[in-house]
């Protein structure tokens, strides 16, 4: 038994907790590997929607075990807020997710640098999503860290030292903010936190796996967000990408099984850097519209362009993917002309190679497909897709040499079309 990876090949929001989901009950456990509440995951199902940050998205089928990894940064305030959130909604969770004592702390100081180093960097700010995400993973590498088994001994010493490093940091900003007020709903939050199984998670995912038990490992963010591989600097501070989650669960490389690449049937960005297909015209804003292409965390506009296969097989070869599966096919129906980049013209010259440096500017070069100008929301099996639609798909496996093996044609749980099952 293998650990099966699910992860996204672009900018994020590919729709990863959607089919988190709808695969849940082929597994036993379901974990985060990295990431924080940068993250958020939408699912829907029955007329109800719910929007996850950094829990996994395996909780609503049934007894399903859900694991916080050692590569999570955790914030116990917004922890608390979506527990909280759940509970109403008759989602309890504390026998059903368990948490990391390795997984490192978001103080609420976190956020506050996070916000000083973006000021600081005024126009060529990364656009973060404002949660404290890189500046935790650099007091975790660092070695500066808080981690969620501290909680257990001496907690307040050693949070208020971490604290006081931070705040002797942003005397060298100019940033307004009221700790005590921020303090006293993190440490609701850390009490939030205590109600939870805080386990030793890579001792237990091997266990589960000795046990011939199959495990799903949710990706958060997605491939072209990695810090080393992804589009630097313009991108988050963990591994997004397959190996994330051997360091961030614990798992062997050659126990990881199945990876399942999860890409929209056109592509998004939100924050600031490259974005070689971006469409900044009406096509750009009927994707976004038609998609609803707005962040489930922040509320901003996804920049909306299309399908890049530069930067998916580049993507493909990192995590080795060996199962894609394509979102959004509903959104594209109203366009008589689908694109797709297939190669970039860098400094006049044709590439199909990902280059070190999206910054220094890449001009997309596309080939055309038809349209199928075909509702496909209330579509049941792959019988029913337009004859475009299977030239679209066809077109894409020859490129990436993977098969797409689920096509997703709305957000809900049921329009989902699963073409090949393992
Ligand atoms: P994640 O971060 O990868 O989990 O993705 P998000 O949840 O941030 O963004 C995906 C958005 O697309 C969510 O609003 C989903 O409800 C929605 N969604 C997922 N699959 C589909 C689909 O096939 N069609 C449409 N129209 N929406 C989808
Ligand atoms: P999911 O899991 C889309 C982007 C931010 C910013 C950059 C760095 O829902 O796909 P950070 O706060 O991580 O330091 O921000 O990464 N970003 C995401 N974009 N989906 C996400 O998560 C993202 N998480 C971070 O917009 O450009
Ligand atoms: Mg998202």
């Amino acid at each position: 038994m293998k650990v099966d990876v699910l992860l996204g090949l672009q900018w994020g929001d590919e729709g990863k907790g959607k089919v988190v989901d709808v695969l849940t009950p082929r597994y036993d456990v379901i974990s985060r590997f990295q990431g924080g509440p940068n993250a958020g995951h939408t699912l829907e199902f029955e007329g109800q929607k719910f929007v996850l940050r950094s829990i996994p998205s395996g909780i609503f089928q049934g007894d399903k075990v859900n694991v916080i990894g050692n590569g999570v940064v955790l914030d116990p305030a917004l922890f608390k807020e979506e527990v909280e959130a759940l509970e109403k909604s008759g989602h309890p969770l504390t026998e059903r997710l368990k948490i990391s004592k390795k997984a490192h702390l978001i103080l609420p100081t976190h956020r506050l640098l996070d916000k000083a180093y973006e000021t600081a960097k005024g126009t060529g700010k990364i656009g973060t999503t404002g949660k404290g995400i890189g500046p935790t993973y650099t007091d975790k590498v660092s070695r500066n860290g808080l981690r969620v088994g501290d909680i257990l001994h001496n907690f307040e010493e050693k949070y208020s030292a971490a604290i006081q490093r931070h705040l002797d940091i942003l005397k060298h900003y100019d940033l307004e903010y009221n700790l005590p007020e921020l303090e006293k709903e993190w440490f609701a939050g850390i009490e939030k936190l205590k109600q939870f199984e805080f386990i030793d998670s890579e001792v237990f995912i091997n266990s589960v796996l000795k046990a011939e038990k199959p495990i799903l490992a949710e990706g958060a963010q997605g491939t072209m967000l990695d810090i080393d591989f992804g589009s630097y600097p313009f991108v988050t501070s963990s591994n997004t990408v397959c190996a994330g989650a051997c360091t961030g669960l614990g798992v062997a490389p050659r126990n990881i099984g199945n990876v399942y690449g999860i890409f929209k049937a056109y592509c998004t960005r939100v924050g600031s850097g490259p974005f070689p297909t971006e469409l900044l015209d009406a096509d750009g804003d009927l994707m976004r519209k038609n998609g609803n292409e707005f962040g489930s965390v922040t509320g901003r506009p996804r920049r909306c362009g299309w399908i890049d296969l530069v930067a998916l097989k580049y993507a493909i070869m990192i995590n080795g993917v060996n199962r894609l599966i394509m979102m959004k096919s509903d959104v594209l129906s109203d366009f008589d002309t689908i694109k797709a980049c297939v190669a970039y013209k860098i400094d006049g010259k044709e590439t199909e190679t990902f280059p070190f440096d999206l910054n220094n500017g890449a001009e997309p070069v596309f080939v055309e497909l038809d349209g199928w100008k075909t509702d496909l929301t209330g579509i049941k099996t792959e019988d029913e897709f337009p004859e475009e639609l299977n030239a679209y798909i066809s077109f894409l496996e020859e490129e990436l040499e993977v098969p797409i093996t689920i096509v997703s044609v709305g957000p809900d749980r049921d329009q989902t079309i699963v073409r090949y099952q393992d």
